[in-house]
């Protein structure tokens, strides 16, 4: 094959390359050929506003599959159940952090930032916290003594934490009660807060919740609660939507619950994003028509977020890596769910060329 057609392949190439994802040229060392190697188009090589992560625990850290995946494609480490009170805690007075530590010092060394889940959740207390036998004072201090001491003890390593995740009720408009509310009253959470504040004066704290880019109810006592909280100088900086959604979900609730997030001045993290595909279990393959509808709406919650003013950016997490890993599986006992960006051989799906188109 002569050198003009070989040049015009090249060409050709790397046009293509570089409408594809872009490319890579080096020098080879030993006779200066161009080596050609296209840049494949990541999500954290694609986003540049805000930071994509994805929610992950220590058995998949040990699975070289997962962790060059992850370290190719996302910027921010979520523990999915690690980091949480029942784990790190699960017995008054001894602490386990073996779990959380391997978390961190992964993230740490593989230049990831960590997304600290979850301080406060009534899910995750320990049974000992739940009945615990003491006085409200003495459990208000068991709470504020854990807040210090995990906070400290990750200070400049965790730079943001939900500090509480799920205190409002889904109906009603009111506050969830929970052991926190019975046990320390219904200014709580803003205590939890400036315990978080006292022990990382630099950390971003976050309130998270779910279901309330579609329910009014809950959004509306939300929205209310960081109005007062910012009447009142409490430590928060933002709001995170865990975004549970379906392939369904109301494109202009979704719209306008961000838009009202946006216009608290807080920063907004869609925190455990992922889209059911089958809700209504009406099919038990994961069809091409199913497919290009994730595709597309990926790109349409991406596209909204990357929407919104810089001073509100902050980061979409996934909640999982691949389909197969997802926590939905095993709540809604249906496996047939495709809900994440990678399929269980951790290949890209449409869904993620979708997150991708969303951020153009
Ligand atoms: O890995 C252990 C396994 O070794 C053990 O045999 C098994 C039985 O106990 O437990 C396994 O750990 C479970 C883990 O999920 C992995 O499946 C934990 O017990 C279980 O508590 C954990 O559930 C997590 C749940 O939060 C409670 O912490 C889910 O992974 C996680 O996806 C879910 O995430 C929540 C968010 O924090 C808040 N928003 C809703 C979201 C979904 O419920």
């Amino acid at each position: 094959m002569n050198n003009i057609k070989l040049k015009l392949i090249l060409q050709i190439f790397l046009f293509a390359t570089w409408t594809l994802g872009g490319c890579e040229k080096s020098v080879s060392n030993d006779d200066n050929t161009v080596v050609v190697t296209p840049t494949i188009a990541t999500l954290k090589n694609k986003t540049t506003t805000f930071f994509v992560g994805v929610a992950t625990s220590t058995p998949k850290l040990a699975i070289i599959n997962y962790t060059q995946l992850i370290e190719r494609e996302f910027e921010s480490i979520t523990a999915e159940y690690q980091m949480k009170m029942d784990v790190i805690l699960p017995t008054k007075g001894i602490y386990n952090w073996s779990k959380a530590d391997e978390i961190v010092n992964y993230s740490i060394t593989k230049g990831l930032r960590v997304h600290g889940h979850a301080l406060i959740w009534h899910e995750s207390t320990p049974v000992w916290l739940v009945d615990y036998k003491g006085t409200d004072a003495e459990f208000e201090l068991e709470v504020k003594n854990y807040i210090t001491a995990v906070v400290t003890r990750y200070k400049d390593k965790v730079t943001s934490w939900d500090v509480v995740n799920e205190g409002v009720a889904d109906a009603g408009g009111a506050l969830r009660n929970t052991i926190f509310k019975q046990r320390m009253g219904d200014d709580y959470m803003v205590k939890c807060f400036k315990w978080a504040r006292e022990a990382d004066p630099n950390c971003k704290l976050f309130y998270n919740d779910y279901g309330f880019e579609t329910n009014i109810s809950k959004q509306n006592k939300i929205f209310d609660l960081i109005l007062d909280w910012k009447n009142r100088n409490i430590p928060i900086n933002g709001l995170g939507f865990q975004m549970h959604i379906n392939y369904l979900t109301s494109k202009s609730q979704m719209q306008d619950a961000i838009t009202k997030a946006v216009g608290t001045g807080l920063l907004i993290h869609i925190s455990e994003l992922d889209i059911r595909m089958n809700p209504n279990n009406d099919i038990s393959s994961f069809t091409t028509e199913r497919s290009t509808a994730q595709q597309l709406k990926y790109k349409e919650v991406v596209s909204m977020y990357n929407a919104i003013p810089l001073a509100n950016k902050f980061g979409i997490t996934l909640w999982g890596v691949k389909d197969d890993d997802s926590w939905l599986l095993k709540f809604h006992n249906n496996y047939n769910e495709w809900p994440l960006l990678f399929d269980s051989t951790f290949k890209a799906k449409k869904a993620h060329t979708g997150f991708l188109e969303g951020i153009n």
